[in-house]
């Protein structure tokens, strides 16, 4: 029998190269070894989206994005977190089971707290209770589906820290594995990306390089990479270039290893390198560019995908949650 890998994707902004290199793609390689359930957190996406508008285009954008980078919805269980009601249900009962002192320490709560203390405000300013409970959610998307591995960005390893504590909670109080006790995996391999201005691509720094660019804008972003003042004649370092180490993301190590040399040769101005880079990366991203748009032409077919997984979803939440219910005497 595989291994359970889960992960959660928040549909807060459009998918950038940086999504694309850093999640998409390591949770597509674990999904060949591991049964994998990959699903839109939507009810996590509303504590910040509040436009209606925004958020359901962010949906829509993010799971046609994950269906175009290649995920097959007949391998990987792909579905909407709003749409398996039993994830709420669990999470009521774990709140039963979480200590307020638990949810104090969130990294993302007390940096909230941090900033409005900084600002002379109420330390609880603009904070909902949905950023508060916010890895009682995490955790219920989590211990619903069996998971036992959890591929994260280091930034949510202790929010499946959380999910371990409060399982362990539920567990000891029931003298039972009722839930299991799932561990975060941070895939170390996954190449920092570097953004426009050299600093990680992020969204929240504005140096991001849309996933689904059409050709003209990819062609444009790059060629507005930050660079030095190096002469075309001078020899170049290829392991200190913001655009070799993303050409290296898209470029085979033969193809690597042909442009490093030129790098260091000189004669390679950065223009032309930048070239090298548009070439590579067009001939990766314009097929996902093609898919995608094609998925988002037939929104009814992506509903429906989305559809058929949360239905197989459900099946094995209700196991989970009845489990739980029998053992709370709630049944
Ligand atoms: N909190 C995660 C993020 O911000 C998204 C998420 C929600 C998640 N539920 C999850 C990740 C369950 C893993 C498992 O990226």
């Amino acid at each position: 029998m595989k291994k359970i890998a889960l992960t959660g994707i928040k549909p807060t902004g459009i998918l950038h190269i940086g999504n694309y290199f850093g999640a998409i793609k390591p949770a597509l390689a674990l999904s060949r070894e591991y049964e994998a359930r990959y699903f839109i957190a939507d009810y996590h996406a509303l504590n910040t989206v509040k436009d209606p508008k925004e958020l359901s285009a962010h949906i829509r954008e993010v799971a046609a994005g994950w269906l175009a980078a290649g995920l097959d919805p007949e391998q990987v269980l792909f579905y909407r977190q709003s749409a398996i009601p039993e994830t709420f249900e669990l999470a009521t009962m774990l709140m039963a089971f979480t200590s307020k002192g638990l949810m104090n320490r969130a990294h993302a709560y007390k940096a909230a707290v941090q900033e409005n203390l900084e600002k002379q405000e109420d330390p609880d300013a603009g904070v909902n209770l949905g950023l508060f409970t916010y890895p009682v959610l995490m955790a219920a998307d989590i211990l619903l589906f069996d998971s036992d591995v959890v591929p994260v960005g280091k930034d949510q390893v202790q929010h499946v820290e959380m999910a371990q504590d409060i399982a362990q909670a539920v567990n000891f109080n029931y003298k039972a594995e009722i839930l299991k006790v799932p561990q975060a995996v941070v895939q170390e391999s996954v190449a920092v990306v570097p953004g426009l201005d050299g600093r990680k691509m992020s969204k929240s720094y504005g140096n991001t390089i849309p996933l689904f660019a059409p050709e003209k804008q990819l062609k444009k972003l790059i060629m507005r990479i930050v660079t030095n003042s190096q002469e075309v004649a001078e020899p170049k370092d290829p392991e200190t270039s913001q655009i070799f180490l993303l050409y290296k993301l898209f470029a085979g190590p033969e193809e690597q290893e042909t442009l490093a040399k030129r790098y260091r040769a000189g004669g390679l101005g950065w223009g032309a390198a930048k070239e090298e880079l548009f070439r590579a990366a067009n001939r990766e991203l314009g097929p996902l560019r093609d898919r995608f748009a094609e998925i988002s032409a037939d929104p009814a077919g992506l509903e429906a995908a989305l559809a058929r997984g949360a239905e197989r979803a459900r099946a094995i939440a209700g196991t989970t949650l009845r489990r739980f219910r029998k053992a709370a005497g709630i049944d």
